[in-house]
């Protein structure tokens, strides 16, 4: 894949998952941004991934929350001009807080105006319980809603 001059790279997307990430990114291709995709490449220890090279474009925080849900072994890398200025691997947090809401339509967060609240029982695959309901969370349910 060709190097960029400026903007991200995300790269060691768990294979199959890069358009789920253009989708969390909100790129659909009517944008205008010069976006590179590679699915089911061999990295170095010869694992399939899939990466995503988004040209002039930096991510915002929650963004950044929404990959680490769908792809935690990803690394996001800033891009100035050829160099790579800032490289960080995602990471989910014990708990997350308003990226997502429960599935359960019963939930008392989807009553209330409360913040849904989860706590991150297993990143990969991923599950995520419910604080109020305890209703179970799963990727294919997280992918619904981006
Ligand atoms: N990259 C790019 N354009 C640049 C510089 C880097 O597209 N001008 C990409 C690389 O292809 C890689 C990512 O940004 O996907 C991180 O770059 P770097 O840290 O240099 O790559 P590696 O050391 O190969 O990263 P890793 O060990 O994470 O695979």
């Amino acid at each position: 894949m060709k190097k960029i001059r400026n903007g991200t790279v995300i790269d060691h997307i768990l294979a199959g998952h890069a358009l789920d990430v253009l989708k969390i990114l909100g790129i659909h291709g009517g944008e205008g941004h010069i976006v590179s995709v590679a699915m089911n490449v061999i990295s170095k220890k010869q694992i399939k991934k899939d990466i995503v090279k988004v040209e002039n474009r930096e991510l915002k925080p929650g963004e950044v929350d929404k990959i680490a849900l769908i792809a935690p072994s990803a690394t996001i890398s800033i891009i100035r001009d050829y160099e790579v200025a800032e490289k960080t691997r995602v990471k989910l947090p014990e708990s997350i807080r308003g990226i997502v809401r429960c599935s359960n339509p019963a939930c008392v967060s989807n009553a209330e105006p409360v913040e849904p609240k989860f706590s991150v029982e297993r990143q990969d695959p991923l599950r995520l319980r419910c604080y109020y309901c305890v209703r179970i969370m799963e990727k294919t349910d997280v992918l619904k809603q981006f």
